[in-house]
């Protein structure tokens, strides 16, 4: 989901510019699938160029009659074991599918026709972005073309990753996507054979108070429950902190000049932030380390916690600037959320900008990070941290860079 208000994020962001990423060449060889609603074609695209990158190796197409049992997956070569990815065109699920394409597994990348922020690439923009994966094009929030796609690529599945997320964190969408779209993937996974489903959730479900959060909390649980009747069948469940690109919106306006945008003292929250591309090397850990297997994996990035006010010192300390801030009361936000709660009961049709407003709130005013049972605090030391790659590192390639590559989507928070 891509929505920018921001706590950790800037609550104030709410539309973002959109960038385009750099493209990535042709596979040599590739077959792509595409189902709609009674009809079905296939496309095999083959270049001339030969490769022997794991990136370009098909999926096993080894029948499989019965489900295959989580310990006879793993203790296959890499090179056999096929991963069914959806949500592949999003933010992290694009580096999933590079990173597990570079491990060397098989992976069969589901994308809709028209993917990425707002439709705006094609088939071929897909292929070339997922480089190195079977690309099935096909509908998730239709179980029934889902299963018809894959029924046409006739291949087993080991294992399945699913990085679905509203891209407008609205009310209807999140249960659409974060929910059923989820469990469409699970049910397709199951179908073909998948012994391992790992789901990229979020760490703020700990605190459900938003319509996306309960979608992802009832989803997660159904994931547990077809765990707890298949001994066979085990899950991982990812709960990130926040992303980098989350952050990342107000380093252009501050290097035009503009202050640091925060909410009360900008100490409320705080977060460890992680990159995309540590992200994708845990989710790819998961695939087939047993030990991450029938676990919640809350998960943040290297390094201290950072509130706002952190995160905007830095900033100004790497333009080498005097900082500047811009401290808005929170006060200001629940004026805001009242008025659109009132007007979306007189107009549901404002139901989502209501929503939007409670979502930026929680940003504003709760931590990404993990929530200690012990004493409901929001703890730094007990959230897990993986990867290298730092908050100070991102902020100075995007000052030299600009945000390509970390567009948030319609609604810009999440
Ligand atoms: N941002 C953060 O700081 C943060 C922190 C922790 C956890 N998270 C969680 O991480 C997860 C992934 O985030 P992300 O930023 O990678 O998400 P994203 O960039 O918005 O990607 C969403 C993916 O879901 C697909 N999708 C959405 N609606 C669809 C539809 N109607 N039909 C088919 N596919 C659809 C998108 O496909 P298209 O390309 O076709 O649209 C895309 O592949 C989310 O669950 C989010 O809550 C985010």
């Amino acid at each position: 989901m891509s929505i920018s208000l921001t706590s950790a994020p800037n609550p104030f962001l709410l539309l973002h510019s959109h960038i385009h990423s750099s493209s990535i060449p042709f596979s040599p060889l590739r077959r792509h699938f595409y189902t709609k609603p009674n009809c079905l074609s296939l496309t095999i695209t083959a270049s001339s160029s030969s490769s022997t990158s794991p990136s370009t190796t098909q999926p096993n197409s080894t029948p499989s009659s019965t489900p295959s049992s989580s310990s006879s997956f793993r203790s296959k070569p890499t090179n056999e074991i096929n991963v069914l990815v959806t949500g592949c065109t999003g933010y992290i699920g694009k580096f999933v599918v590079k990173e597990l394409c570079r491990r060397g597994f098989n992976v069969i990348a589901v994308s809709r026709d028209c993917s990425g922020i707002r439709g705006r690439n094609s088939r071929e923009d897909t292929i070339r972005e997922l480089t190195g994966a079977t690309v099935c094009f096909s509908d998730v929030t239709d179980a029934s073309a889902l299963s018809g796609s894959l029924d046409a690529l006739s291949l087993p599945i080991d294992a399945a990753v699913c990085c679905l997320a509203s891209r407008t964190g609205g009310i209807r969408d999140s249960w659409k996507i974060d929910y059923e779209a989820s469990r469409n993937t699970l049910a397709a996974a199951r179908r073909f054979g998948a012994a391992h489903f790992v789901l990229l959730s979020a760490i703020c479900v700990q605190k459900p108070l938003l319509e996306f959060q309960r979608a992802k909390l009832k989803f997660e649980s159904e994931l547990g429950a077809e765990a707890a009747k298949d001994p066979a069948f085990s899950y991982s469940i990812v709960r990130p902190t926040a992303f980098f690109k989350s952050l990342g919106g107000q380093v252009e306006t501050v290097r035009e000049g503009k202050p640091y945008v925060m909410f009360g003292d900008g100490r409320l929250c705080s977060c460890r932030p992680i990159s995309e591309e540590d992200l994708a090397a845990f989710i790819a850990d998961c695939v087939v380390d047993e030990n991450k297997a029938g676990k919640i994996l809350p998960v943040g990035g290297p390094g201290k916690s950072l509130t706002p006010l952190e995160q905007g010192e830095m900033l100004f300390r790497l333009l080498d600037r005097e900082p500047r801030f811009l401290k808005v009361p929170i006060g200001v936000m629940d004026f805001a959320i009242a008025l659109l709660d009132f007007l979306s009961r007189v107009f549901p049709v404002m139901e989502d900008a209501a929503e939007y407003g409670r979502i930026g709130r929680y940003y504003a005013t709760e931590s990404m990070l993990l929530l200690d049972p012990e004493t409901g605090e929001y703890s730094s030391e007990k959230t897990p941290s993986y990867g290298t790659d730092t908050l100070e590192e991102f902020f100075t390639r995007v000052i030299r860079e600009g945000m390509a590559g970390q567009e948030l989507g319609e609604q810009g928070i999440l």
